[in-house]
């Protein structure tokens, strides 16, 4: 360890801040409108405790798991985040090398500034594909046959943007919207705002607010690959989910971009696990910022967590080396806290193991 390497994911993000211009921090930092929910996302896990368990022979800690059959070295995935070239210049490339080293499965954001062909051919491992629907369906569904024959194993559809949210630093910093690689060749115009977010307004250009529950059926008649639906928040969604053919769930809020007031998404967690009944896998991401709160998270039912700004920050501050020290040391404080919990296995980690401030009112 050199002097002033980072020793927890606030420092990464501290490095970040140092290195990023303020346009393109702000931008990966920020969440929508008073940011209530970013803030909720991580404070959430800190009114979660632990009733730990001793006496159980700790001294092997197996953090192995599968996610749709794909074998991972740690129930840590990266979570799909756009433009990742204003972090750094190898872009999605380094990250994807990253989480190839690491033995994990990174999601690509349909927002990449590489193509997804780039990161497909920059190292060999299990990766899925992050989609967004455009008013040009047809152009969501090119790109879907092209992460196909690039070996993508899943779709994973964002289903919490009809609309951007109101992000307003990006907005005060008229935050501008670059050539999404993914498109090129598709969108030739450049969209701009007269005032405020380029981005927004591409956005608005671009996003197919009119996609409902029933054109999930379009999506897997273009598509052989298993659909994980990212961006459910309420047990009546994810029931309405897994009758669509959904192959998985991703508990999210987008990083609280999107609504804000939505829960904090370990709050949300547990009343999704109840309705979904073990009938697919369901993961979550936000606000996971230490093993903790990804033991908290596997305990209320998590199969795996996603990360999305602690790989931002690791890759603005170091590059590839900064994504797999972040991942790192995710999966050695997640170690250490089934160590120190009595769970050597993860699914050892039950209910039973946290405690909310509802728990301690019965
Ligand atoms: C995102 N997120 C996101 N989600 C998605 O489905 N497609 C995308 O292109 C993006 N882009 C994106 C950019 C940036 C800068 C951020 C911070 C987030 C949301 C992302 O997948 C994930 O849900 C959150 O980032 C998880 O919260 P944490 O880990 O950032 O707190």
């Amino acid at each position: 360890c050199m002097a002033g390497d980072p020793v927890n994911i606030n420092e990464f993000q501290d490095l970040a801040r140092q290195k990023l211009p303020k346009m393109y921090y702000d931008f990966y930092r920020g969440g929508a409108e008073d940011e209530h929910t970013l803030r909720e996302n991580v404070q959430a896990y800190h009114r979660i405790t632990f009733r730990p368990r001793v006496l159980v022979d700790v001294s092997r800690i197996d953090l192995s798991t599968t996610i749709l059959g794909h074998s991972i070295s740690a129930p840590i995935l990266i979570a799909p985040t756009g433009l990742h070239k204003f972090a750094h210049p190898e872009g999605e490339v380094a990250t994807a090398r990253a989480a190839a080293a690491c033995n994990t499965i990174m999601v690509l954001s349909f927002s990449s500034s590489c193509t997804l062909e780039e990161v497909a051919s920059s190292c060999n491992t299990v990766r899925f594909f992050q989609l967004y629907i455009y008013k040009r369906r047809d152009w969501s569904a090119l790109v879907v046959r092209r992460a196909e024959r690039s070996g993508f194993k899943a779709i994973v559809l964002t289903v919490d943007t009809p609309r951007l949210g109101k992000r307003e630093a990006d907005i005060r910093n008229k935050m501008v919207a670059p050539q999404f690689k993914n498109l090129e060749g598709l969108l030739t115009t450049q969209v701009a705002s007269d005032k405020g977010s380029d981005f927004q307004a591409y956005a608005d250009a671009t996003l197919d607010s009119s996609f409902s529950w029933k054109d999930i059926e379009w999506l897997r008649s273009i598509t052989s690959l298993p659909i994980m639906v990212k961006g459910i928040l309420t047990r009546e969604d994810a029931i309405k989910a897994i009758e669509m053919g959904a192959a998985g769930i991703i508990v999210s809020n987008h990083g609280a971009r999107q609504l804000d007031y939505s829960p904090a998404t370990i709050s949300a967690l547990e009343e999704v696990v109840e309705a979904v009944k073990g009938k697919v896998p369901v993961l979550m991401d936000g606000g996971i910022r230490r093993g903790t709160d990804i033991f908290k998270a596997l305990a209320f039912g998590a199969q795996a967590i996603l990360i999305g700004r602690p790989v931002i920050y690791g890759l603005a501050a170091k590059g590839e080396v900064g994504v797999r020290s972040v991942l790192q040391m995710l999966k050695e404080e997640l170690e250490l806290t089934m160590t120190l919990s009595g769970c050597p296995s993860l699914k050892d980690i039950t209910r039973s193991h946290v405690m909310t401030e509802r728990d301690r009112v019965r």
